[in-house]
């Protein structure tokens, strides 16, 4: 796993002139995405800036692991897997396996990918409450909350909307104003609805634990302002938003119903998803020394190991104050480095479902190379908190004159001219080009390890200039045409070629798929940064294959196109968990309902996309009961004309399967057949109401006949 720098490198002269610090033990980590959505296009911006990073430090030769996981607990999860009609384990199961296939196909790289709910993560929750009541720093009281009694449970703020206070402003969420910007708590607003059901909520008491992170107030002014642990406009924010005056006590439990770890020693209250969740970057690590045969204590109890976490500005203070103080007070390492990146805007703006600017993963890799959002984002990321913008012609001009233009260029030019005879013996005379770039070496690395991509991207295409100047100058395709100049030639390309993956070896940790395909076709591969000091001489160089194509804006404009329709076509009930995991279409969970009476009505369509969606009437002639899913029925369905179809539904404890037999209902027959846990399902079938019991299939009146279209 670990790129390590081996012959044929070491050992060369060339190696003596990089610079060398002793190998670093590095933890990395990005936030744990959250299990009720898709991973899209905003994500990716911190995970291919963390595997980045992580494969720099792994091609430096340092000993470094990138840890992540799925976040699985809390409100919205639970929510998600009544509306989908599967328990919660099935809902994340399926999600892990969505985000890490995601994950994979941009190339990546984790050491280990857990989830919140391991058994790992719950003991180490269990290490840390420990510490946490041995330090007295646990307080219990009784809080007055929002419950929704037709859901039968508490509301977290995203889950409550009604009238802001202030400005009057309709349909705002229970934490905060869209339109005034005011803040509040959900029992502040007017008319308060549940998004779940609609119905207005009752206030509550219940008792709730809470965490005194005062007692670490002076710890963390110093730890937030020391160190280089934070970027100085966040250390700056801490002290002006929450520093300034004491910290208030932070609220750690909830009580049932909430998917989670329960407390051991305060029955039916559980871990707030926000305790655990950073959590998991531990237990992660401890599944994966568990594996490995590793100390988990080197890792996470030894001041000579970095732990660097990755995240977006809307997570800071979890990340910055709470966590530190729960580390701290456990007696753990705590951060080296926190690095806060901004958010993703597309063509300037917030990422929009209806403009089709909101691009899951799986969306953008049906249309396009992975490769040239890996390189557009570097070519934009800095070490700050700025948010970043996807501006879509840019991407394509960028990709295309840097990484094709550019890059990709010097070898397309000159290596099918010495397929067949290899490269050059001995390294010619380029007038200095490849010990310039060998000396950029240390600059571009301390650029990478500050983050500072972009200026990566800038510097190595200066190179990139240079050497394609020198191809033009010595015209190759001219050599090539006369028989006495066939020397000439070799040298040519051997030096074109040897520039070319002296430049691929310091974008390996961005293009790690184009540095291998590099490593084969001449003959060599990248293991590590010191391969940019020495030329490679007299390998075999493969036939020349594409390495990256011109991006075809007619792709660009599809992935458009395809996300706009799938945000159409997505359920339209807010599952609100935050601002960012919105949810998406679904793969592999299938949804039967319609809207709930109090959502939003969506977006207007016009009669031609409606008219898309075939319904029809069908008659349920066989209802069977799936022992292991909680809410599934499995149905078969006959179409008259049109044959028999099976559907998963999400009805089993709103329906007793005898009293469906027979019975005519909606089906949506033209719906794309999912793969499901327990079989394939062929339709969907219509219901109202928010989910489990709540629900009430859509029938029509009598003397309608199964296959019917419905329009
Ligand atoms: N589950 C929490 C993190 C727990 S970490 C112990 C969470 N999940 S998330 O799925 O909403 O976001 C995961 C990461 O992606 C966060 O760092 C978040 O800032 C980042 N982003 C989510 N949407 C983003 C953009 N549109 N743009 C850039 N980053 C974004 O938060
Ligand atoms: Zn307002």
């Amino acid at each position: 796993m670990q790129a390590q720098c081996q012959s044929p490198c070491a050992g060369r002269d060339a190696v003596k002139n990089a610079v060398h610090m002793s190998t670093r033990r590095i933890l990395v980590t990005s936030a744990l995405p959250y299990a009720n959505g898709h991973i899209h296009i905003g994500h990716l911006v911190e995970y291919l800036q963390t595997d980045i990073w992580t494969r720099f430090q792994k091609l430096r030769g340092h000993h470094c692991i990138y840890m992540c996981a799925d976040d699985t607990h809390g409100t919205a999860i639970m929510i998600r897997a009544r509306q989908e009609g599967c328990s919660e384990e099935d809902l994340i199961a399926a999600m892990s396996t969505a985000h890490q296939q995601d994950f994979a196909d941009f190339h990546i790289a984790f050491d280990h990918y857990g989830s919140t709910n391991s058994v790992a993560n719950q003991a180490c929750c269990q290490a840390i409450w420990t510490a946490l009541r041995r330090a007295d720093m646990i307080r219990e009281r009784e809080i007055e909350r929002l419950f929704d009694p037709q859901a039968g449970t508490f509301l977290a703020d995203r889950f409550v909307t009604g009238t802001c206070p202030r400005c009057a402003a309709p349909d705002q969420y229970g934490d905060s104003c869209d339109k005034c910007g005011a803040t509040y708590a959900p029992t502040d607003l007017v008319d308060p609805r549940s998004t779940l059901t609609g119905a207005s909520p009752e206030l509550r008491s219940a008792r709730h634990l809470f965490v005194e992170i005062e007692r670490l107030h002076a710890w963390l002014e110093d730890w937030t302002t020391s160190g280089d642990h934070l970027q100085r406009e966040i250390a700056n924010y801490l002290s002006g938003h929450f520093l300034h005056e004491p910290l208030r006590d932070w609220d750690v439990s909830r009580p049932a119903p909430y998917f989670g770890f329960e407390i051991p020693d305060a029955p039916g209250n559980y871990w707030y998803v926000w305790f655990d969740a950073p959590i998991g970057y531990m237990a992660a690590t401890q599944e994966w020394c568990q594996a490995q045969g590793e100390d988990f204590d080197r890792w996470w109890r030894d001041s000579n190991t970095e732990i660097h976490h990755f995240i977006g500005k809307d997570i800071t203070y979890f990340h910055t104050l709470f966590w530190p103080a729960m580390l701290k007070v456990a007696g753990f390492t705590t951060p080296t480095r926190v690095q806060i990146h901004g958010f993703l805007t597309v063509n300037g703006e917030k990422m929009s479902k209806s403009k089709g600017t909101f691009v899951t993963a799986r969306t953008y890799l049906d249309h396009l190379d992975p490769n040239y959002l890996r390189y557009y984002y570097a070519s934009k990321l800095g070490s700050k908190v700025d948010d970043i913008d996807l501006n879509l012609e840019e991407f394509a001009a960028k990709v295309n004159s840097d990484l094709v233009g550019k890059l990709v260029n010097l070898a397309s030019r000159t290596a099918r001219f010495v397929t067949d005879t290899g490269l050059a013996a001995s390294y010619p005379d380029d007038g200095g080009l490849f010990a310039a770039a060998a000396a950029a070496g240390e600059e571009i690395a301390g650029l990478y390890e500050r983050c500072e991509f972009s200026q990566v991207c800038r510097r190595i295409m200066a190179l990139a200039d240079a050497a394609n100047e020198y191809v033009e100058r010595q015209a190759p395709w001219t050599l090539r045409k006369d028989p006495a100049r066939q020397e000439e030639l070799i040298a040519v390309c051997s030096v074109a070629l040897n520039l070319f993956r002296q430049l691929m070896v310091y974008l390996a940790p961005v293009l790690p798929r184009l540095a291998s395909a590099v490593g084969e076709l001449l003959g060599r591969p990248i293991t590590c940064w010191d391969d940019a000091q020495t030329p490679i001489n007299g390998t075999a160089v493969a036939p020349f294959q594409h390495l990256v194509t011109r991006v075809d804006p007619a792709k660009v404009q599809a992935m458009i196109t395809t996300s706009q329709q799938e945000a159409s076509e997505a359920p339209t009930t807010r599952v609100a968990a935050s601002s960012t995991a919105t949810p998406t279409n679904d793969r592999g969970i299938h949804t039967t309902k319609i809207m709930d009476p109090q959502d939003p009505i969506a977006e207007q369509i016009d009669y031609e996309r409606f008219s898309a969606v075939d319904l029809r009437v069908a008659a349920i002639r066989m209802a069977e009961v799936i022992p292991e899913a909680r809410k599934l029925l499995k149905l078969t369905l006959d179409l008259g004309d049109h044959g028999q179809r099976t559907v998963f539904a999400g009805i089993k404890e709103a329906y007793d399967p005898a009293s469906l037999i027979g019975r005519l209902v909606v089906c949506v027959a033209n719906l794309a057949p999912r793969t499901m846990r327990f079989g394939t399902s062929e339709g969907m079938i219509l219901a109202a109401g928010p989910g489990g019991d709540q629900l009430w299939l859509l029938a029509p009146d009598s003397g309608a006949k199964p296959g019917m279209r419905i329009a």
